[in-house]
C-alpha cells in the first residue's frame, strides 16, 4: 500500500467525524479549533502593539481581519506575516471590511477618526482599547478622565455600539491568552446588550472571559491604574467590580 493510501474503514469513519465536526456534535478543542473560519469580519484601527497582537490572533482563531494605522506598507507587511486570514487597508477601508471594528490608537487620533470614518461607524459594534493618558494624548484625555473613557469615546465615535475591552492588560501578553482558555478575565463595558455578545464572543475565542461590569459609565474603570488593571480571573474581576460605582 502507498503512504498516500487511506484504507476503505478508515476513510469512511474519516468522512463521519469530518461530517460531525461540521453539524457541531463533535466539540473540537486546541489548535484544531482555532482552524475553523469564522464568518465575522474584523476592522482594526490602529495595528501597533495591541491592534497586531489581537488580529494576529482572531486570525488564529479563524477570523478575516484588517490591519490600518497611516502606514499602509507596515500593515501590508503585518498582513503577510500573519497569513491568508489577513488584510491590510487605510483606516477607512477598515472601518468598511469590518463587521466588527477594535479601535487600539492613541487616544487623541480618536476625534479625527470619528469625523473621518462617518458613516462606517453608524450602527457597528466598536470595542475600544484606546486609553486616554494626558501626557501622551493632551487635553483630550484629560476631557476623558473626566467624564469617563466609555462615555467619551461614545461622544467622540458617533453611531458606534461601543463596548470598552483589552485596556489595561499588558499588549504583550494578548496573544497568548488562548493557550488557557477562560482563566483571564476581561472586563468589559457597554451599554448595548447585542453589542456586549458579539464582543463577548469575540473575545471567548482570544480565551479570555468576558465580565460585563456595567455600562459605558463604568468604562471609567476600564484605564490603566484602576482596581480593575492588570490580569485577574473573572471571579476576582466580579468581587472587585461590585466595589466599584458608577
Ligand atoms: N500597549 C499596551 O500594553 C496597551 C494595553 C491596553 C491598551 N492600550 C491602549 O491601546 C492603544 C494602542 O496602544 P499600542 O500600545 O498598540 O500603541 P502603538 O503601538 O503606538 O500603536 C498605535 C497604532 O495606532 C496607529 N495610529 C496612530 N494614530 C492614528 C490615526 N490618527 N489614524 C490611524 N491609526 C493611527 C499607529 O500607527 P501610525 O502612527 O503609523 O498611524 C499604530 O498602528 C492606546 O490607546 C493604549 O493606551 C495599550
Amino acid at each position: 500500500m502507498r503512504t498516500t493510501d487511506i484504507s476503505g474503514s478508515r476513510r469512511a469513519l474519516l468522512k463521519a467525524v469530518g461530517a460531525a465536526v461540521v453539524l457541531g456534535a463533535v466539540p473540537l478543542g486546541g489548535p484544531v479549533a482555532f482552524a475553523q473560519s469564522k464568518t465575522t469580519k474584523i476592522g482594526l484601527i490602529g495595528s501597533g502593539n495591541v491592534g497586531s497582537a489581537l488580529g494576529r490572533s482572531w486570525a488564529r482563531a479563524g477570523y478575516e481581519v484588517m490591519f490600518s494605522s497611516r502606514n499602509l506598507d507596515h500593515d501590508r507587511a503585518l498582513a503577510a506575516e500573519v497569513g491568508a486570514r489577513a488584510h491590510a487597508g487605510t483606516p477607512e477601508q477598515a472601518a468598511a471590511f469590518g463587521d466588527v471594528l477594535l479601535f487600539a490608537v492613541p487616544y487623541r487620533a480618536l476625534p479625527d477618526l470619528g469625523k473621518s470614518l462617518g458613516d462606517s461607524l453608524k450602527g457597528k459594534v466598536v470595542l475600544n482599547a484606546s486609553n486616554p493618558f494626558p501626557q501622551r494624548d493632551g487635553e483630550i484625555a484629560n476631557q476623558a478622565r473626566e467624564k469617563g473613557a466609555g462615555l467619551m469615546s461614545a461622544e467622540l465615535l458617533p453611531g458606534a455600539r461601543i463596548v470598552r475591552a483589552f485596556n489595561a492588560i499588558g499588549a504583550a501578553r494578548m496573544g497568548s491568552a488562548w493557550k488557557e482558555p477562560g482563566r483571564i478575565g476581561m472586563p468589559i463595558a457597554g451599554d448595548d446588550p447585542k453589542a456586549i455578545e458579539i464582543a463577548s464572543q469575540l473575545i471567548r475565542d482570544l480565551g479570555y472571559e468576558p465580565v460585563l461590569v456595567g455600562g459605558l459609565a463604568m468604562g471609567k474603570y476600564l484605564i490603566p491604574g484602576t482596581p480593575l488593571s492588570g490580569e485577574h480571573t473573572p471571579d476576582e474581576i466580579r468581587k472587585i467590580a461590585a466595589t466599584l460605582k458608577p
